[in-house]
């Protein structure tokens, strides 16, 4: 039997109340509609802490006007039985309504527009754009530069913030995230060691359908043909780890293996870059653990997907 809680108060409450008996607590963020990917990280979850608390919030501060907040997909009463069904159990759901709103008395008013890259001028979440007084962003300034912050500039200054927030209000001894989004995951990490949070970061690896493709929310949006199609990332990817741990080391090489699949089943690369597992350093020559991170987009979807190579 989980709680379901909606008031941030009423959350911290309960998280100190059995933090008071003993209790240690795990927090598995979400944004909803979930999987089996989000399952496999409360299951981790179980493996660290006596309590799971799973939120569910989709957070305008990630994405930006053009983005695809309107259409997220969401079933919130699905995703209630999913986590009855979850071995262990989920001890609260936290479903927040808006984390953004601070019934701003005086102290409100409209944020103004950020500056999130010098040369991108006003550069907007959805959280400025509806007004809300809001104006304290975390930044991990340079992992959050590469890759997927290129082609989405206020990602993840909205991820590390609403993270920072739920870290606050649910005061959780352990946090797992999906390897699914690597650069994510190590932001998060990151920002925890820099903080000095005293939260312990946990990353989790990916789980896929049957036929490869990495299991995301935003799957549901492709159709038949599409979904065909994306196989040929996770495909490429296989196939550049095993041509990397049989001996390849130029990224050149095996990046363009990848690219050359994608673009050939027609779908469109947002990037494909190999990078140190860390540091999200580039690297043009594989000699330590590397992760080989892609985005591209079939239709209107824009997948992710990774595979580390410990060659
Ligand atoms: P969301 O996309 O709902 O993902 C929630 C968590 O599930 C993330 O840690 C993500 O990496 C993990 N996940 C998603 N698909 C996975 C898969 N196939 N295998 C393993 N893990 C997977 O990521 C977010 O939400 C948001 O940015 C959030 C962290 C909640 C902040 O708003």
């Amino acid at each position: 039997e989980a709680e379901i809680i909606r008031d941030k108060d009423e959350m911290r409450r309960w998280s100190r109340r059995m933090r008071s008996q003993g209790k240690t607590i795990g927090l598995v963020p979400t944004m909803g509609y979930l999987h089996q990917g989000h399952i496999s990280l409360i299951k981790e979850a179980h493996k660290h802490t006596d309590l799971i608390v799973v939120s569910i919030y989709v957070n305008p501060g990630q994405f930006a006007p053009s983005e695809d907040l309107s259409t997220y997909p969401s079933d919130f009463h699905g995703d209630l039985q999913k986590l009855m069904a979850v071995p262990g159990g989920v001890d609260a759901v936290f479903h927040p309504h808006n984390l953004y709103d601070y019934g701003s008395v005086g102290g409100g008013g409209r944020s103004g527009d950020c500056d999130v890259r010098e040369e991108g001028k006003g550069v907007i979440s959805c959280l400025e754009e509806r007004g809300f007084g809001h104006e304290t962003w975390v930044r991990v300034e340079r992992l959050e530069k590469s890759m997927c912050g290129k082609s989405r500039p206020v990602f993840f200054r909205g991820v590390a913030t609403i993270v920072s927030k739920l870290f606050n209000i649910v005061e959780p001894d352990v946090a797992v995230f999906g390897k699914k989004d690597y650069q994510q995951w190590r932001i998060i990490s990151r920002m925890v060691r820099d903080l000095d949070f005293a939260i312990k970061v946990i990353g989790s690896e990916i789980v896929r359908d049957a036929d490869g493709l990495a299991m995301s929310s935003r799957n549901v949006h492709l159709s038949p043909e599409e979904r065909e199609k994306a196989l040929s990332i996770n495909r490429s990817l296989s196939r550049a780890k095993f041509a990397a741990e049989k001996g390849q080391t130029n990224c050149r090489e095996l990046r363009d293996l990848v690219i050359q699949a994608i673009e050939e089943a027609g779908g469109r690369i947002d990037y494909a870059e190999i990078v140190e597992q860390e540091s999200l350093e580039a690297v043009e020559e594989i000699r330590n653990p590397v992760v080989f991170c892609v985005a591209a987009r079939f239709g209107k979807v824009r997948l992710l997907d990774n595979m580390e190579i410990n060659a």
